[in-house]
C-alpha cells in the first residue's frame, strides 16, 4: 500500500498548524517524522487517519483518491494508529483491550475467552514480551498499557502502521523487542511511520526521515545521506550551535536536600539536593525508580524512612496537601488519570490545589 499525502494544510481555529505539507509512505518503509514539539506531526496523522479532516490538500492511497471517515474506518482499511497517549479502558483488563474491537466467539455466539487468551499467550511468547493479560489495564504499569497498545495494532495485521513516539515509556528491553516486531513488519511489506524525538532510534531503525517546521515539510531524505546535525537544524531553523544556548544563571543556596530516601518497594536510599534556581535532571531507566522517588517526595505514596528537608525544615509529607503547603508542585507522569480531572473545566483543574484561597467561609467564590 502507498499512501501520498499532498499539499496538507490545517487550522485550529487561528493557529494554522499545517500550511504545506507532503509526504509519501512506501511498502516497507520505516518514514521517520521528525519536527520539534507542536510542529504538527500528530495533526497529520490524525488526518490520515480521520481523526480531523484536512481543510486542504490531498491524500491518495495505491493512487486513488481517498480520505478515511473514522479511525476504525482507516483501521479496517488496514492503516492503524498507535497513538502518543494512552488509548486503553483502565478498567478492561489488558486482554479484553486487546481483543475489544474484534472479539473472538464461539459457535453460540458467545465471547471465546479462552481462544483468546491463548491467542494472545502465543502472541507475546513469539515475540518474547511478557504482559500481565488478564489484569486490568488500569492497574499496569504505563509500559505495559503501551505495549498492550502496541500489540493490539500489531495483531491487527495493517498495511500501514504510524507509531506516534511508542517508546517514550518502553523499557530498554520493550524497545528492543518493538524493533524486532517492527523489523518484522517491514519485511511483511509494512509501510511504518515512525515518531520519535530520540535520533539514536531514528538513525537506527527508520529508512527515510522527513522533517516538518512551521507548517511545511522541509525535508525528505533518505537516513542514509542526512546526519543528526542536519536533522537537528532543520527542525530548529537555525544552527545548532544555538541549539543548547549557553546558561547565564548560577545556582544559588540549597532549597530541598532528600536524604537517604527509600521509597516503598525500593532496596536503594537516594539522596540528593536542589538549589535555587536550578533545574536538576533525574535519569534512569524505567523501572529504576525515578517516579517513585517524587511520589515518595510529595506523600503520594509511604516511604521506609530518610528525610526530605525544604528551606531548612524537615518535612513530613503524608498527603500530597502537605506537599502543596510546603511550596512543592508536582506534575505527574500519566497526566490524564494523575494530573487532571477531565470532566471539570480549565479552571476548576487549576484552582483545585489552592481551593482554601478562594473559599475563605467554605463558599467558593468564583468571582
Ligand atoms: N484538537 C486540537 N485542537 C486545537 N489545537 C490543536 C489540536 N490538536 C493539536 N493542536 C495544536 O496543533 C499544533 C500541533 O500539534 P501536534 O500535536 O500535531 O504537534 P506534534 O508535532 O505532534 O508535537 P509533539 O512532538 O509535542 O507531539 C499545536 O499547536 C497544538 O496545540
Ligand atoms: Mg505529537
Amino acid at each position: 500500500m502507498e499512501i501520498v499525502m499532498s499539499g496538507i494544510a490545517k487550522a485550529f481555529g487561528t493557529n494554522q498548524v499545517l500550511r504545506d505539507v507532503s509526504i509519501t509512505l512506501k511498502e516497507g518503509e520505516v518514514h521517520a517524522l521528525m519536527g520539534e514539539n507542536g510542529a504538527g506531526k500528530s495533526t497529520l496523522m490524525n488526518i490520515l487517519t480521520g481523526i480531523h479532516k484536512a481543510d486542504a490538500g490531498k491524500i491518495t492511497i495505491d493512487g486513488v483518491e481517498r480520505t478515511f471517515p473514522n479511525p476504525r474506518e482507516a483501521e479496517l482499511n488496514g492503516v492503524a494508529f498507535i497513538h502518543q497517549e494512552l488509548n486503553i479502558w483502565p478498567n478492561l483488563t489488558l486482554l479484553e483491550n486487546l481483543y475489544l474491537m474484534r472479539p473472538k466467539r464461539n459457535k453460540f455466539g458467545m465471547l471465546d475467552k479462552k481462544a483468546m487468551l491463548e491467542e494472545a499467550q502465543n502472541t507475546c511468547r513469539e515475540l518474547g514480551i511478557e504482559l500481565p493479560l488478564t489484569t486490568e489495564a488500569g492497574l499496569c504499569s504505563v509500559g505495559h498499557q503501551q505495549m498492550a497498545e502496541i500489540l493490539r495494532i500489531l495483531m491487527l495485521d495493517a498495511k500501514v502502521v504510524i507509531m506516534d513516539e511508542p517508546t517514550a515509556a518502553l523499557t530498554e528491553r520493550e524497545t528492543a523487542t518493538l524493533f524486532k516486531m517492527m523489523r518484522k513488519m517491514k519485511a511483511r511489506g509494512v509501510a511504518i511511520v515512525y515518531i520519535s524525538h530520540r535520533m539514536e532510534e531514528v538513525f537506527s531503525e527508520c529508512d527515510t526521515i522527513t522533517v516538518m517546521r512551521d507548517g511545511h515539510t522541509i525535508i525528505t531524505k533518505p537516513t542514509a545521506e542526512i546526519s543528526v546535525d542536519e536533522v537537528v537544524r532543520h527542525m530548529v531553523g537555525r544552527s545548532i550551535d544555538e541549539f543548547y544556548p549557553a546558561r547565564t544563571t548560577t545556582p544559588g543556596e540549597v532549597v530541598m536536600s532528600v536524604d537517604n530516601l527509600k521509597p516503598e518497594g525500593f532496596d536503594n536510599e537516594i539522596s540528593f539536593s536542589l538549589r535555587k534556581g536550578e533545574i536538576l535532571g533525574v535519569a534512569g531507566l524505567m523501572g529504576a525508580g525515578r517516579t517513585e522517588i517524587m511520589r515518595a517526595i510529595f506523600g503520594v505514596d509511604k516511604h521506609n524512612g530518610g528525610t526530605v528537608t525544604v528551606n531548612g525544615s524537615v518535612l513530613n509529607c503524608k498527603k500530597p496537601e502537605d506537599a502543596i503547603k510546603a511550596g512543592i508542585a508536582f506534575i505527574t507522569e500519566n497526566r490524564k488519570s494523575e494530573g487532571l480531572i477531565l470532566d471539570f473545566s480549565i479552571g476548576s483543574n487549576i484552582t483545585l490545589p489552592n481551593l482554601g484561597d478562594i473559599c475563605p467561609s467554605h463558599v467558593l467564590d468564583k468571582g
